[in-house]
């Protein structure tokens, strides 16, 4: 993290776990056991489903409830499909874009990700874009160029004045779910990589602006490692964003690491 330039994001990621009746209980939990205020910007992406119960359980809270998903549509005949102004309307500012089990699951490219980067601004959501290569095409020596692929796919036609919205996740796949963090040197050096990536579109200061945040396995033992790394601007939590426990410590070293920073 470098709080003096950007901002640190925690982020997490129920996935399709947990029903709309569980969040007031969880709500309690997590908001009487993180610090006020925070520095970090704290966000939890839950079902759409569970989108209303959260954006009421957390209000006033600080911690801002986002989508997991959004359509690369406005609007019209597209059914189960959910867009970026129907979200707004509700009170959603953020979305995650691009998460690997999106590409993987449902078949999105990188034209649809960034669509829907193009459709998420457009309705007022603040994307998460999520990148990150498989096992075998690290094994293969490309995951640099694979990631670079994906970043720049994404932003394509992204403006600077909305990549300053825009915060990017690299979430390696064979780390995510698999208790298989990313070794401190692995993920530093990616999100080093994705800034530079940036960079060369940008120029170095908006890339020093954007913040880079690692998902895959983090949890509340290896979260303070990662999150004392200078590249690594926050994380986006899965399964440990399951339990408010385990949560709210990865929020307090996050705390903790920005402390470090000289108090800010
Ligand atoms: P995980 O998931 O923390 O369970 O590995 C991270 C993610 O998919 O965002």
């Amino acid at each position: 993290m470098n709080p003096y330039y950007r901002k640190t994001v925690i982020g997490g990621n129920w996935k399709m776990n947990l029903l709309p009746s569980d969040v007031d209980r969880y709500a309690e939990a997590l908001i009487g056991s993180i610090p006020h205020p925070c520095d970090a910007e704290l966000v939890l992406a839950v079902p759409f489903v569970s989108i209303p119960a959260a954006i009421s359980a957390f209000s006033g809270s600080g911690i801002q409830i986002a989508a997991q998903n959004v359509s690369e549509h406005s609007s019209g005949a597209f059914t189960g499909e959910v867009c970026a102004a129907q979200l707004f309307d509700i009170g959603v500012r953020r979305v995650i874009i691009g998460h690997s089990e999106r590409r993987l699951y449902f078949c999105e490219t990188d034209a649809i990700i960034n669509n829907k980067a193009h459709a998420a601004i457009f309705g007022g959501l603040d994307p998460i874009i999520c990148v990150g290569e498989s096992a075998e095409v690290r094994d293969t020596g490309c995951a640099c160029e694979l990631v670079a692929f994906q970043v720049k796919s994404a932003l394509s036609g992204i403006s600077a004045q909305a990549l300053s919205r825009i915060v990017i996740a690299y979430e390696p796949v064979w780390a995510i779910g698999t208790g298989n963090v990313a070794t401190p040197q692995q993920a530093q050096d990616m999100c080093s990589h994705i800034r530079s990536v940036i960079s060369g579109i940008y120029g170095s200061a908006a890339a020093e602006a954007v913040s880079v945040i690692y998902g895959g396995s983090m949890d509340e033992n290896n979260a303070g490692e990662l999150l004392a790394l200078p590249d690594i601007d926050g994380g986006l939590i899965g399964r440990a964003s399951l339990s408010p426990a385990a949560f709210s410590k990865i929020v307090q070293s996050s705390e903790k690491a920005l402390k470090q920073f000289g108090g800010i």
